[in-house]
């Protein structure tokens, strides 16, 4: 018995998605699943490991990375981000592998002055290349409560989604020559940094050091990796959206986008990057 073309390569990938390492468990417990990797007792974790928190000051900011890597899946976490006057502050959350190559799913939050609103930047690397940003405000007050930020990580697609509520969806357009992140497992990675140079309005207004330490909170982490089931059953393979989430998708993009690479003129005079056309 042999296997055909079409087989043969399938069931090694599947193979591969199987042989990585990541499980996670709900409600992850922080000093279980993570390395306090950045900023010394500037991560701290409180509940027995339920809640995390990242601090900076002038020294140094802080992050933390997950402790396994995952090819594909879905990651959540709930951030409580730095109140009050957090202009140039950078919150980031996000997946990466590592290497020159590397693949990487952005979120980051741009820290504002009081009463104005947080940027949410997001993009996506793949094989070293970014350059795929867009960035939203956000419809509710990200540092008064808790929020959900989580990305879905699937061969066909990445979906960014804020409270479930997708706000970005990735294609991997591959048959178009863009490359996609499907290779490179990766881990999870959080940290809070100084950007003043250019988070703020290209680096208009500068962190205000005397607000410092500047704080944000995390919780009810959870990560989960796709089973074997879901990657052979071919329906669930092709969905992306139901009706509800891409009517969702459609009121983000209306009315909380404030940047697109893919509607920069200015930026692609030559023309825009191939995936653009499946915008
Ligand atoms: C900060 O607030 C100003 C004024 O509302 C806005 O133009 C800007 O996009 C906000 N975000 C950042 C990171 O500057
Ligand atoms: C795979 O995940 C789906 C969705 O979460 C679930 O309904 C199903 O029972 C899982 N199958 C296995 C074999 O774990």
């Amino acid at each position: 018995m042999g296997f055909s073309h079409y087989e043969l390569p399938k069931m090694l990938f599947i193979f591969f998605v199987f042989m990585n390492s990541c499980m996670f468990s709900y409600g992850g417990n922080f000093i279980q699943e993570f390395d306090f990797n950045w900023g010394g007792n500037k991560v701290k974790s409180f509940n027995g490991g339920q809640i995390l928190s990242l601090s900076m000051d002038k020294l140094s900011g802080s992050g933390f990375q997950s402790k396994k890597n995952c090819l594909f899946g879905r990651t959540d976490m709930q951030i409580k981000l730095v109140t009050g006057n957090s202009a140039g502050t950078v919150t980031s959350y996000y997946l990466s592998s590592k290497g020159p190559t590397h693949d990487e799913i952005d979120f980051e939050f741009l820290g504002n002055v009081s009463g104005e609103p947080y940027i949410l930047h997001t993009n996506v690397f793949s094989q070293g290349k970014g350059d795929k940003e867009q960035q939203f405000y956000l419809w509710f007050d990200p540092t008064k409560n808790f929020h959900t930020y989580s990305i879905i990580w699937k061969p066909q697609h990445i979906i960014f989604l804020v409270d479930n509520t997708p706000i970005r969806v990735f294609k991997n357009v591959e048959s178009l020559g863009v490359p996609f992140p499907k290779n490179q497992p990766m881990k999870i990675y959080s940290s809070l940094w100084n950007a003043d140079d250019w988070a703020t309005r290209g680096g208009l207004v500068k962190t205000d050091w005397s607000k410092a330490p500047f704080t944000a909170y995390y919780r009810n982490f959870y990560a989960q990796k796709f089973n074997k089931s879901q990657f052979l059953d071919a329906k669930w393979q092709n969905q992306e959206l139901d009706a509800n989430g891409r009517r969702r998708l459609r009121w983000v993009q209306r009315n909380y986008m404030i940047y697109n690479y893919c509607t920069d003129y200015k930026r692609f005079p030559q023309g825009f990057p191939l995936e653009c056309r499946n915008f």
